[in-house]
């Protein structure tokens, strides 16, 4: 089990990349006036958060040595607005840019998801879930961090360094050389250490991941676990998992604990240089008292700035990683929306579908058809049974009429035109699929049935549910129609659901109705009241029903019985019984059974 659950493996850093960039920044470009504001009082918090050294270095010489109290106040004053002022700008700054940071990650986000529901089915057939939730959260999150965390501590931190860098100039360049001199040792260290640290953590982050997906598909699975008591093959596995996580753990620890010490370390050595040559200035009056006891603070000041830049280039390059899977995503084409949609108030009608030598595979790399040569017509408000073993290709010919992927031979026709020329809204929204799988949405009831369509009413809702049989066990439910739903409907029974799926085809009155699947699993009371609803649901449409349970297909207008993909039988019910083929057989088989079922 360990093996199989990986967790792609996904480059989480790319090279910079101007083009990548200038792409992102296109984000901000809505706000640009904010961002202009964010930079402003970015200035000013870095000025002001510097200034303090400075004025402890005029009280000093200015006025504590030469005992002028008065003016000590003024400076004090000084001293608090500027604190103030820092604490202003900071405030300020902070929720400029997360805003505009969500704002700019809002619009990114919501581009993304528009483009997700155009994305055509074989994307999804492709592409796994997770990544696809990847994209939307986890990437999206790393360029939000990188917008409101890492472009504005760069330009916090250029300016504070080039604050300090003028304030001490203004001072003593003697003194500001000296005190520069660990910078390049700082520079090592930092780049060393951050940049593996940083590494065994982005490592510790995956394993993590890896880890939780294990112990999640493990826990969901607990009932075949204990079944099969796979208790302790398990345990191996989950230590198999967690020795290299715990590996990664350990050295981003060593890391830090080699860079803590060594900084403290080369702070030291800073103000051991200052102090060693500021003394000795100051004994030769080469400089006042005052100037040495701010450059004193200024030399610790020295170390955020350059550790963050290291951490802030980290990041850049992560952004770099997760702008490009986005940005793939984004320029992955669309779903083509095939012709002009149609006005609206068109009167619906008709309903005729045509397949002519319909040739298709999935896989348009792969060498066999899933459908070979495929014709049939179905007049408007006739139904077709499709009948076939499973994988025959019953759903995939659904699948084309609904042009949910494109075919490589022949044509399909609604209404005499071909599906590539309908407008897909205008295409689909004439079909009603009760699916082998009913998919039911978080919400109530009532929200699965009308599906968030405002124009079908709620008296439309109670009468669609009436109408399939749906009403009498959704009236049981204490809350009713408005009873919610639990994730994907897990609280219904599955006939349950097929009801509601009903209903919700029935609510939206489509011209075409194709039922999959839709009897299997069920007993025989709900059976009935599926049979009776289905009858309800076909009369006056097209349909195509698609049963294992010949009871449903007899009835048909048209039978087609695929095989591997192609047609192999054709006809009404009792001549493909006299013609003694698959089907005869089939329906021998079942009738047989039916009996003993009911005797
Ligand atoms: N999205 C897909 N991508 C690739 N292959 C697919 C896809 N969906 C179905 N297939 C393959 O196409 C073939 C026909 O599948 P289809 O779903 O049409 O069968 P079916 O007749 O509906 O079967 P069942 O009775 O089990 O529902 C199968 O071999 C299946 O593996
Ligand atoms: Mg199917």
């Amino acid at each position: 089990m360990s093996g199989t659950t990986h967790q792609e493996e996904e480059v989480q850093e790319r090279p910079f990349d101007r083009r990548l960039l200038l792409r992102l920044l296109v984000y901000l470009r809505p706000y640009k006036a904010r961002v202009g504001a964010a930079l402003a009082l970015i200035l000013v918090s870095a000025i002001s958060g510097q200034l303090g050294p400075r004025l402890t270095q005029i009280a000093v010489d200015e006025h504590l040595l030469k005992g002028d109290l008065e003016g000590l106040s003024w400076i004090i004053l000084l001293f608090f607005g500027s604190l103030a002022l820092q604490y202003l700008a900071q405030y300020g700054q902070t929720m400029v840019t997360e805003l505009t940071g969500q704002f700019a990650m809002r619009d990114l986000r919501r581009q993304i998801f528009v483009h997700l529901q155009h994305l055509p089915m074989r994307y999804f057939d492709r592409t796994p879930v997770g990544r696809i939730m990847t994209r939307t959260t986890n990437d999206v999150e790393a360029l939000n961090e990188f917008f409101t965390d890492g472009v504005v501590s760069v330009f916090l931190d250029l300016f504070t360094l080039v604050a300090i860098l003028f304030f001490m100039a203004g001072m003593d360049w003697q003194l500001t050389l000296i005190s520069c001199g660990v910078i390049p040792a700082l520079c090592v260290l930092t780049f060393y250490t951050q940049d593996r640290a940083m590494r065994a953590y982005r490592e510790l982050r995956f394993r993590l991941a890896r880890l939780n997906a294990y112990l999640q598909e493990n826990i969901a699975g607990m009932e075949v676990v204990q079944l099969f008591n796979r208790q302790e093959r398990n345990q191996q596995d989950f230590d198999r998992e967690h020795l290299p996580y715990r590996r990664a753990e350990e050295r981003e620890i060593r890391y830090y604990a080699i860079f803590f010490p060594f900084s403290e370390l080369i702070g030291t050595l800073g103000v051991g240089l200052v102090i060693w040559w500021g003394a000795g200035a100051v004994f030769d009056h080469r400089i006042e008292l005052g100037v040495l006891v701010a450059f004193l603070q200024y030399v610790l000041r020295f170390f955020r700035p350059i550790m963050d830049i290291n951490d802030r280039y980290t990041l850049l390059l992560g952004a770099m990683a997760s702008s490009e899977r986005i940005f793939t995503l984004l320029d992955t084409p669309t779903e083509s929306q095939g012709g002009p949609p149609e006005l609206d108030g068109v009167e619906k009608k008709g309903g005729v579908i045509e397949f002519e030598g319909v040739s298709f595979k999935y896989n348009p790399e792969a060498a066999d058809y899933i459908l070979k040569n495929v014709s049939f017509r179905l007049e408007a408000g006739h139904s077709l049974a499709l009948v076939g073993a499973t994988g025959s290709g019953k759903t995939t010919i659904v699948n084309l009429l609904c042009r949910f992927y494109d075919i490589q031979e022949g044509t399909v026709r609604v209404d005499g035109r071909e599906v590539r020329e309908w407008h897909v809204d205008d295409l689909r929204r004439r079909i009603g699929i009760v699916q082998q799988d009913v998919f039911l949405f978080s919400g109530d009831i009532q929200g699965n049935i009308r599906l968030g369509n405002r124009s079908i009413s709620d008296q439309q809702v109670e009468q669609a549910a009436r109408h399939v049989n749906a009403e009498r066990f959704i009236r049981r439910l204490p809350q009713g129609f408005a009873q919610a739903v639990a994730e994907r409907g897990s609280t219904l029974s599955s006939g349950e659901r097929q009801l509601l799926s009903f209903a919700r085809a029935l609510a939206f009155d489509p011209q075409i109705l194709v039922l999959d699947e839709a009897t299997s699993n069920i007993d025989t009371e709900t059976e009935q009241l599926i049979q009776d609803a289905i009858a309800k649901l076909m009369k006056g449409r097209t349909s195509i029903v698609i049963a294992h349970r010949l009871s449903t297909i007899r009835h048909a207008d048209q039978i087609i019985v695929l095989h591997h993909g192609q047609v192999r039988e054709q006809g009404r019910h009792e001549e493909l019984i006299k013609l003694g083929g698959i089907y005869s057989r089939l329906y021998q088989l079942s009738y047989g059974m039916g009996e003993e079922g009911e005797g």
